[in-house]
């Protein structure tokens, strides 16, 4: 069999990262982790952990399961996305929590709590199925806090210390009014109940989700410390690459760290794309500018099919949306362009579309505003690279 085959990539694109390729985030882990030691004291932390797209939110919010779980937290990760009721997030939430449940006594205590919810369940762990009658998921939403109560209570004797509920993809959830409302019970009720519990929760969201929630309930902005992810430095992205490429003996050109920094803009999901697909463009176990290049090009393609595809193609259908992004594409890398400048740059009769493409563009993701009013940029170099294959596919298609 070729080498090619059977060597095995460590980069993870489109997955939470795993704890032991986790890298960079220091000041946020150190600001969880504050809160996990405060968890551990008997008190409730309520977090809301935010930022773009692929920035690494789900991937934090597992690190910090997984550091809590160190520190005899039992935890619930659990991914949201299509769930848009109180009584499905509760399903979700306390299935969860014995699917992730790590330890055989402590599992057997929660299938004792929850014994007439579960529906059917394999052996210690990961085939539990709860209930999904409307009645009966309704019983756990009333008797949320009892029930965690109860839970706690029953883990202490074997020595854990609390709970970790991550609630992750809220995009189905954060419109529903009840949710909010839900959160600021809890964690009221909790607060004049004058009996501690234990409870770490953390909501992990885009921040239109985070506003989402605030629209339907206010106080949900005090009750949730805010830990927003910024894009990685360089110097951080570079760790990334050295580090994912060492653990397979690969040597990395310091040209061809520099691209691969300077073309993933720091966003971990774009690192991950990137490395994938230079690994592969990889022969010799040492990867050279020429390498580099080759993987960039196939990482934009693969984030561009993913990611901007589905959004673009009517973009560039209409004629003068795509002499206009012909212009905006001629900006160097990073750089910023004025809508002076284009608008310069455009026949008359092109000028009046100008402004309806840049907020088309800015609502597609694609582009942002940067800084000062009238200036912009894109999202992230791939974007732009991405950006201009297509505006080379469509000259050719005409010619
Ligand atoms: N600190 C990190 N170290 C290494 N890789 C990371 C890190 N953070 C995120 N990643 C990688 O970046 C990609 C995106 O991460 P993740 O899914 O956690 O982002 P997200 O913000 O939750 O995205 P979404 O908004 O789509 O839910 C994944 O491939 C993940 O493996
Ligand atoms: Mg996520």
């Amino acid at each position: 069999m070729a080498e090619a085959q059977i060597k095995e990539s460590p980069f993870s694109p489109g997955r939470p990262v795993q704890p032991e390729y986790f890298v960079a985030r220091i000041k946020e882990i150190q600001r969880l982790e504050r809160s996990v030691n405060q968890t551990i004291l008997g008190k409730n932390e309520n977090v809301f952990i935010t930022g773009p797209r692929g920035i690494g939110k789900s991937s934090l919010a597992g690190l910090i399961k997984y550091i809590a779980e160190k520190h005899s937290l039992i935890g619930s990760h659990c991914f949201l996305g299509g769930v848009r009721s109180l009584n499905e997030m509760i399903r979700m939430v306390f299935q969860r929590l014995l699917q992730d449940c790590k330890d055989e006594s402590v599992f057997d205590k929660l299938k004792n709590i929850f014994g007439d919810y579960i529906k059917s369940i394999t052996l210690f762990g990961t085939g539990v199925e709860f209930t999904k009658d409307k009645g009966e998921l309704q019983t756990l939403v009333d008797n949320f806090l009892p029930l965690m109560r109860k839970i706690y209570d029953q883990i202490q004797p074997n020595g854990k210390k609390g709970l970790t509920l991550i609630l992750d993809d809220l995009n189905g959830i954060s419109d529903v009014p009840q949710f909010s409302q839900f959160l600021k019970s809890f964690v009221d009720e909790l607060a004049t109940s004058g009996k501690p519990l234990p409870v770490f929760l953390i909501l992990v969201g885009l921040p239109e989700r985070r506003e989402d929630l605030i629209k339907h309930q206010p106080s949900v902005a005090r009750i949730f410390d805010v830990v927003e992810l910024p894009v990685m430095a360089p110097s951080e992205s570079e760790d990334f690459f050295k580090e994912m490429f060492d653990s397979q003996n690969i040597e990395v050109d310091s040209d061809a760290l520099s691209l691969m920094v300077n073309m993933s803009g720091g966003y971990p999901m774009l690192m991950h794309e990137v490395g994938d697909a230079v690994f592969w463009q990889d022969k010799d176990n040492r990867i050279d500018i020429n390498d580099a290049g080759r993987g960039i090009s196939e990482a934009a393609q693969i984030v561009g099919k993913k990611y901007i595809d589905p959004k673009i193609s009517k973009v560039l259908r209409n004629k003068t949306y795509a002499s206009i992004l012909s212009k905006v594409d001629t900006v160097l890398w990073g750089e910023t362009f004025e809508r002076q400048e284009i608008m310069k740059q455009l026949p008359e009769k092109e000028q009046d579309s100008l402004d309806n493409f840049l907020r088309r563009a800015r609502g597609l993701g694609i582009i942002e505003l940067s800084g000062s009013r009238g200036e912009y940029k894109f999202a992230n170099p791939l974007y732009h690279l991405y950006m201009g294959f297509s505006l080379a596919k469509l000259s050719w298609s005409k010619e």
